[in-house]
């Protein structure tokens, strides 16, 4: 039987709402890091169209680094698969995520980057999962607010897929979703 797509994804954050939101944030670091030369450390992979896009909104002089994260098991300990390239020391540090959800990932990085003496720390997200937090995390720059549901696309992955989907896109019903991939696959890129 072929099931009602739109009732197992739905886009819920266009590429222009996106692009409008992404316009705002830049606004805001544009001014308050007027005069200084941040550097944006972003959370590998799912930011990646974001530092993209956020960063050719930027008009103040900004250096990019990256790093990426490693979960060991389910809820387990959270280390550093990959590590920044440059020195952060008395920089004026940017951390640059997709979303925050529990907000532990965001926590250890808050608590690595507490040793590295940096001038200053503040962090952008672009999305923001309110109703899952666990930790109080710090967020000085929000895209949007966002519920429960599981996302995917601008960065975000199911499985590695969906990240260069322009739009975000909840999935409403997960075991729906799994049973026939390759037709949501298609309506999504349709
Ligand atoms: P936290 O440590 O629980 O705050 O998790 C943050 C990380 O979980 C994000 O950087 C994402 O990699 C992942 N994540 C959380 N929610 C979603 C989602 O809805 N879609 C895709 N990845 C997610």
């Amino acid at each position: 039987m072929s099931e009602a797509h739109g009732e197992t994804v739905t886009e819920v954050i266009t590429s222009e709402s996106l692009s409008e939101r992404i316009g705002a944030l830049a606004d805001a670091v544009n001014k308050d890091y007027q005069g200084r030369t941040p550097i944006l450390v972003s959370v590998l992979k799912g930011t990646l169209p974001f530092i993209a896009d956020l960063g050719r909104r930027l008009t103040i002089p900004v250096e990019f680094d990256f790093l990426q994260l490693t979960r060991f098991g389910e809820g387990g300990r959270i280390g550093i698969a990959l590590d920044t390239g440059d020195s952060l020391t008395h920089r004026d540090v940017i951390l640059v995520e997709d979303i925050v959800d529990t907000g532990l990932s965001l926590q250890t990085l808050h608590q690595i980057l507490a040793e590295r003496h940096v001038s200053s720390l503040s962090t952008v997200t672009l999305l923001d999962k309110v109703p899952r937090r666990l930790v109080d995390v710090p967020l000085e720059y929000r895209g949007f607010e966002v519920g429960d549901e599981y996302l995917v696309g601008y960065g975000l992955d199911w499985q590695g897929k969906f990240r260069n989907l322009p739009g975000i896109w909840a999935i409403l019903d997960r075991p729906a979703f799994e049973r026939d991939l390759t037709g949501q696959f298609a309506y999504m890129y349709g």
